[in-house]
């Protein structure tokens, strides 16, 4: 079974880079992001409570629906689009194979 998917980030930039993330260590958007040196914060951790890790989805894929801390969260953001997620929300799966993400503006 294949466990690394394809992941498509825009950072801030406009530049387009390519990303492998494996779906079999537990990790989140927002974790791959850092580990690969975009310069997101992650400052809570990963818990839905500092927006540092947001980004536009710019694929049309199937997400796991916004809790409300996350909705709650991205309100507090004055960039906020229709297409906003919070990465750490994101967690690596089969479903996010070929997504296209773009860095949204530093907070
Ligand atoms: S890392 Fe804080 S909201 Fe995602």
């Amino acid at each position: 079974m294949k466990s690394d998917i394809n992941i498509s980030v825009i950072d801030r930039s406009g530049n387009e880079h390519q990303l492998s993330g494996p779906t079999d260590m537990n990790l989140n958007l927002m974790e791959l992001l850092k580990m690969s040196e975009f310069p997101i914060e992650g400052t809570c951790g990963g818990m839905a409570m500092c927006a540092s890790c947001h980004v536009y989805v710019l694929s049309h894929h199937n997400l796991t629906e916004k809790s409300n801390e996350e909705m709650a969260m991205l309100d507090e953001s004055w960039d906020t689009k229709d297409n906003s997620r919070l990465s750490c929300q994101l967690k690596l799966s089969a479903s996010l194979d070929g997504i296209l993400v773009e860095l949204a503006p530093e907070q």
